[in-house]
């Protein structure tokens, strides 16, 4: 596995390794893997010639009050995963390196990234969708991978990569959890015993919410059933939990798919996950 700090070390390496334009397969990460980026991993790997993992830490979409500094960084055991899973090449380049003191371009996906993660986080997505419209121009990917557990990002990018007419495929991977059902996450690394067992709750309202839309309720009655849950959890509080249209997250359609989407802290970590509800599970 090669590993490139700047962005000319990328464009030498990548060029090299693929040769004739064979196939780029690109995973985004800010590192502290875990399986859920593995699996982001292994389906580039199935699908591409060339594996390109990207670990920065993007200070751009962190809030002022957010854990930037306090997220978990450990490069050399990030290094060690992505070569056992047969990365070839792993980026990641410093702040100075991303960022010129005097940058000035901010990219900015309208409408869809004012709600639910975009309205509690404020220039959140200004910051991914900045950063990962320049990996993508770095990497020259044909498809990029990201993880359906961050739905919001995920259609926000789609968006931009379409509206930007950016030659890369989005891919979206299933969400990987754990045997009681917490949702994979870097910020999960913050979680006491107690907390961790708590956060299981956050599936569960989701699980509510799917059995509300079954029982032939609509949004309205699936977001309650879904904060019921959560609100009964000891050490979580609430930000939001919506059931929403899965691709512009505005209102669900009446008989369409619908996003159940919950977002909590608890304890010192902000916590989200979601569940997609086919149209056919609606009765
Ligand atoms: O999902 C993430 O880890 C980040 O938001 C991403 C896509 C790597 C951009 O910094």
């Amino acid at each position: 596995m090669k590993i490139c700090r700047t962005e000319d070390e990328l464009r030498k390496t990548r060029d090299a390794e693929s040769l004739g334009g064979a196939p780029i397969g690109f995973v985004p990460t800010m590192g502290a893997l875990h399986d859920g980026h593995l699996s982001l991993v292994r389906a580039a790997r199935k699908a591409n010639d060339v594996v390109v993992l990207s670990i920065f830490v993007n200070p751009l979409q962190f809030g002022p009050a957010e854990d930037f500094s306090a997220y978990p960084r450990d490069e050399e055991r990030d290094l060690r995963l992505a070569e056992a899973e047969g990365v070839d090449i792993a980026f990641l380049p410093s702040v100075d390196e991303m960022y010129a003191p005097d940058r000035s371009t901010t990219v900015s996906v309208a409408r869809i990234s004012e709600v639910l993660e975009g309205k509690s986080r404020p220039g959140h997505f200004d910051g991914v969708c900045t950063v990962v419209a320049k990996l993508l121009n770095q990497v020259m990917a044909k498809r990029a991978y990201f993880g359906q557990k961050d739905a919001q990002q995920a259609a926000v990018v789609k968006r931009m990569v379409r509206d930007l007419s950016i030659p890369t495929e989005i891919v979206v991977c299933p969400i990987v959890r754990e045997a009681d059902g917490l949702a994979m996450s870097s910020r999960n690394a913050y979680l006491s015993a107690e907390e961790r067992a708590h956060a299981a709750n956050l599936f569960k309202s989701l699980k509510a919410g799917e059995a509300a839309l079954a029982a032939g309720g609509g949004p309205g009655d699936a977001e309650a059933a879904m904060r019921d849950v959560l609100e009964a959890t000891p050490a979580m509080r609430v930000d939001y939990a919506a059931a929403v249209d899965p691709e512009t997250f505005d209102e669900a359609l009446p008989g369409g798919p619908v996003l159940l989407a919950v977002a909590a802290r608890v304890g010192p970590a902000r916590l989200i996950d979601n569940l997609l509800v086919e149209a056919k599970r609606r009765t």
